[in-house]
């Protein structure tokens, strides 16, 4: 049995970790932090610490922590095969009960999926799907990728390009010249305070227009984006913002994808957010949800339109060059069924619907006469309060000042984990979709006082 202090060493010396300040953490200025267990909405970390984690890990343990149901399967599916490929038609039974059983629940219009082990692997995918398509289609000129300001596809070089925030491009030399970015649909942050949100929209929609016409529509592929706005500060869509730009894209024939890792599989209180939004996408991204993360799975899901395109190109050039030797690992297909079971049997989709609502109520109540929150906002179970220094002028406080990480560090103190937003200062929340009223009123609770103790 090791020591904690042992443990503590060996994390500084030998684990690179994702997301964190190198030479800080190796030289021990910043806490490890080593987690134990998990129960619910609860984690336990090695001091023996109970954290209630309001955001479900990275928002993808969805049906909570500790489930046994999906734990079994995984271990029954180990026992029986661990492992087999999915090259050149093989499957197991269980990446094929879960592509059926997502394609039962994916929005209308959609064909088959493409099993991987991440999301930013899924995107990868979906770019390679959409150039594929093209050059089979004869037009290879039109391979551009529009993503959005704040929007978060993943960190690899297409994907990290694909994310709109500068920390994921800043001295990696991205974004890649395939990608574009056009304007965030973020109400709150809008230049012009007099623009109403459907204002905004229309906005959103000329930008983006104006954008395809300065590029040229014959070299723009595809436009991507989150139904919801996740990484980028967790921001719902402005009034009818998805139904304008889905008008600019038909118009100039471009294809949307529908990044739905986080919204996959009910955080916004339906199944999908395309259903949500009235979106038609041709491609979905999955992740995270797909499993609640009990084990690495993603897919890209093909609408019609392209799975017609890809047929043609198989059938005219050969099967097609893309695949990964964990592509439709039956460990994380095993975990995806029994995940799924177990969102449809707990209900879990209508909950995140009701007591989302029930939460962002409560956040509301409790925080928007604060003279420092400029806006509490949410859908389903996603929801967020950004901090301003005034409210009038909707002055944003410097970023030297660390607002948001405080506020986070000082919940955490209270043993409620929540996530601390880039590029402004913005607590993001996104429990499990199991969470209860009663867990939520903790969650306000501890929050509001830890905002107290930061801002007053
Ligand atoms: C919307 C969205 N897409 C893609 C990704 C990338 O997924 P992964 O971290 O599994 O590669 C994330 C991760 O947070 C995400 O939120």
């Amino acid at each position: 049995m090791l020591t904690n202090d042992q443990l503590s060493a060996w994390d500084r010396e030998n684990f690179f970790h994702a997301s964190t300040a190198l030479g800080a953490h190796a030289r021990g200025e910043t806490p490890t932090r080593v987690i134990t267990g998990g129960d619910g909405v609860y984690i336990t970390d090695r001091e023996g610490r109970r954290l209630l984690d309001a955001f479900a890990g990275l928002y993808c343990v969805n049906v909570g922590y500790g489930r046994a149901e999906i734990a079994d399967a995984i271990a029954e599916q180990a026992r029986e095969l661990a492992y087999y490929h999915a090259y050149v038609g093989h499957g197991t039974e269980a990446s094929i009960t879960l592509s059926k059983m997502i394609l039962d629940r994916a929005p209308a219009g959609m064909s088959k999926v493409y099993f991987g082990l991440g999301g930013s692997d899924a995107n990868e995918t979906n770019i390679k799907l959409i150039w594929y398509y093209n050059n089979i289609l004869g037009r290879p000129e039109k391979k551009k990728i529009i993503s959005r300001w704040r929007g978060y596809h993943g960190s690899g070089l297409m994907t990290g390009s694909l994310t709109g925030l500068k920390g994921f491009h800043d001295k990696f030399d991205l974004p890649l010249a395939q990608v574009i970015h056009t304007e965030a649909p973020y109400y709150f942050r809008r230049s012009d305070a007099a623009m109403s949100e459907a204002d905004f929209s229309a906005h959103c929609a000329a930008e983006l227009e104006a954008l395809i016409e300065r590029e040229g529509a014959d070299t723009i592929a595809a436009f991507i984006g989150e139904p919801v706005l996740g990484t980028g500060g967790l921001v719902p869509p402005p009034e009818g913002y998805w139904a304008a730009i889905q008008k600019v894209l038909e118009r100039h024939d471009i294809l949307l994808v529908a990044d739905e890792v986080v919204t996959g599989f009910g955080r916004l209180g339906t199944m999908f957010g395309s259903d949500h939004f009235g979106l038609k996408p041709d491609l979905i991204t999955i992740a995270k949800g797909l499993t609640s993360a009990y084990a690495p799975l993603s897919g890209s899901i093909v609408g019609d339109k392209m799975w017609k395109v890809l047929m043609q190109g198989t059938d005219e050039n050969g099967p097609i060059g893309h695949g990964w030797t964990y592509s439709a690992h039956p460990i994380g297909a095993a975990a995806g069924v029994a995940n799924l079971k177990l969102i449809d049997d707990l209900d879990l989709v209508s909950n995140a619907g009701s007591t989302g609502a029930y939460f962002q109520a409560a956040l509301n109540d409790a925080l928007v006469e604060h003279v420092n929150v400029g806006q509490v906002r949410g859908e389903g179970l996603m929801a967020a309060v950004e901090f301003v220094a005034d409210r009038d002028s909707r002055t944003f406080f410097d970023p030297a000042e660390k607002i948001g990480p405080r506020v986070v560090a000082a919940l955490f103190d209270e043993g409620v984990i929540a996530r601390a937003m880039p590029e402004g200062d913005i607590t993001g929340f996104a429990p499990p979709l199991c969470i209860t009223r009663d867990e939520v009123d903790h969650v306000v609770g501890k929050f509001t006082k830890a905002v107290a103790s930061v801002l007053g």
